[in-house]
C-alpha cells in the first residue's frame, strides 16, 4: 500500500483515517468517502475474530501497525490523535502481554484507559456479564477490550453496547490481536506471508491462538500444519483446513515458522491428554535435538507465557532465530493500529 506523510511526521498507509489528508474525512465529499470504503477500511466496528476479517482488512491492519512502529521507535513515544477517547480493559482471565500492550497502545495514542479484573469487579457479587457491560456502557467508553474464559463473551456484549469491542481472547475460540501480531512478525521477517509453511505445535484443541493463527495465516496465503498429541488435535473440520501431522520431526521439516503453544491446563479440567509433562516434552517439546530437522532460516515463535522445559527448552526460547520478544513488541503496534482504525471518524461513517 502506498504511504504518505501524516500529521505527526510519520509515514502512514495511504487513506489512513487518523492522518487524514485535506479533502478527506467527515466533511469530505461523498465520492471521497465512498472511495475510501472501496479502499478496504474495516467493515465492522468491532474486532471479534479473524473469521470476520478478509485479506484486504488484515493487510490494512498490518500496514497501519507498521506506521505505528515508527512512533514506538521515537524518543518520545506518544502522539495525540486519540486524546479524549476512553478505553476500558475488561480482563476476566489473567494476562501479562495482552493487557499491558493494549494499555500501552492506548497511552501511546493519548487515549485514557481504565481497567477492571474479574476478582475486583461486581461479577463476584453475582452481576451478569450483560449487566456489567451495560453499566460500563453507561459511562460512555469508546472501546471495550475484553478477555473472558467463555467462548463468545465479547460477541455477546458487542450486541449490548455501542462502544467498539475488541476480543482479547475468548475461551478456546479466538485471540485475533495475537494472530495479527504473529502475522506482522512473520511478514516483517520474511517480507511476505504468501507461500510460507507455518507449523503450530501443542494443544491445538484448546488454544484460541491456534484457531486465530490458522485462520489468519491461511487467509494470507500461507500453509499451516498442526502437530501435537492426537488427544489435543480436534477432529476435522475443526482444524480449519490445516494439515495434521502427529510426528514432530515430520511436522517441522519444511517449516519456515515453528510455533509452540502452552498446554491450556485451565481448560482441561480433570482431563489428562498425555501421561506426564516429561513425556510431552520428550515427544512434542522444541529442544536442541530438533535443530537438525529444522530449516536453517526457520524462526521460532511462542505467544507466551512459555513453560520452559515443557513445550520449549530454554535454549530454543532464547535462540538467535527466536522472535518471541519481537512478537511482544509488535503486539503494541498492532493494538495501536486496531484502536486507530476503530476510532477514526471515517471508520464510524463506514459502519453506520
Ligand atoms: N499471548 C497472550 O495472550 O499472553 P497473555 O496471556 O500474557 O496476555
Amino acid at each position: 500500500m502506498a504511504n504518505s506523510t501524516g500529521s505527526f511526521g510519520i509515514k502512514v498507509p495511504k487513506r489512513h483515517g487518523l492522518f487524514r489528508q485535506e479533502g478527506q474525512g467527515r466533511n469530505a465529499p461523498c465520492a471521497a468517502r465512498a472511495k475510501r470504503t472501496e479502499m478496504g477500511q474495516l467493515r465492522s466496528g468491532h474486532i471479534l475474530g479473524i473469521s470476520q476479517l478478509d485479506q484486504d482488512e488484515i493487510s490494512f491492519i498490518l500496514d497501519t501497525a507498521v506506521s505505528m512502529k515508527e512512533i514506538l521507535e521515537r524518543p518520545i513515544k506518544k502522539v495525540p490523535p486519540l486524546r479524549g477517547k476512553t478505553i476500558v480493559n475488561l480482563f476476566f482471565e489473567p494476562s501479562t502481554r495482552t493487557k499491558l500492550s493494549f494499555e500501552l497502545a492506548a497511552k501511546r495514542l493519548s487515549a485514557d484507559t481504565v481497567g477492571i479484573s474479574a476478582s475486583t469487579s461486581s461479577v463476584v457479587k453475582g452481576e451478569t456479564l450483560i449487566d456489567t457491560a451495560r453499566n460500563i456502557e453507561a459511562m460512555k467508553p469508546d472501546i471495550i477490550v475484553m478477555r473472558h474464559s467463555m467462548s463468545g463473551a465479547p460477541y455477546l456484549i458487542s450486541r449490548y453496547v455501542s462502544a467498539s469491542v475488541i476480543n482479547a481472547g475468548d475461551g478456546t475460540n479466538e485471540h485475533p490481536s495475537q494472530a495479527l501480531l504473529d502475522l506482522l512478525t512473520v511478514r516483517e521477517h520474511f517480507g511476505t506471508l504468501e507461500g510460507l509453511n507455518i507449523t503450530i505445535i501443542g494443544d491445538i484443541a484448546h488454544s484460541r491462538v491456534a484457531h486465530s493463527d490458522i485462520l489468519a495465516f491461511t487467509k494470507m496465503g500461507a500453509r499451516v500444519t498442526v502437530c501435537g498429541p492426537a488427544t489435543m488435535i480436534p477432529p476435522e473440520p475443526d482444524v480449519l483446513g490445516a494439515r495434521v501431522c502427529l510426528d514432530l520431526r515430520d511436522a517441522v521439516r519444511d517449516a519456515d515458522v515453528v510455533m509452540a503453544l502452552r498446554i491450556q491446563k485451565e481448560r482441561l479440567g480433570k482431563l489428562s491428554p498425555f501421561p506426564s509433562e516429561r513425556e510431552y516434552a520428550r515427544e512434542f517439546g522444541l529442544s536442541a535435538a530438533l535443530k537438525t530437522y529444522l530449516k536453517k532460516e526457520a524462526i521460532i515463535m511462542h505467544p507466551g507465557p512459555i513453560n520452559r522445559g515443557v513445550e520449549m527448552s530454554p535454549e530454543m526460547a532464547d535462540a538467535v532465530n527466536s522472535v518471541i520478544l519481537k512478537q511482544v513488541t509488535n503486539g503494541v503496534a498492532v493494538r495501536m493500529a486496531l484502536f486507530a482504525l476503530l476510532l477514526t471518524e471515517v471508520q464510524k461513517e463506514v459502519t453506520e
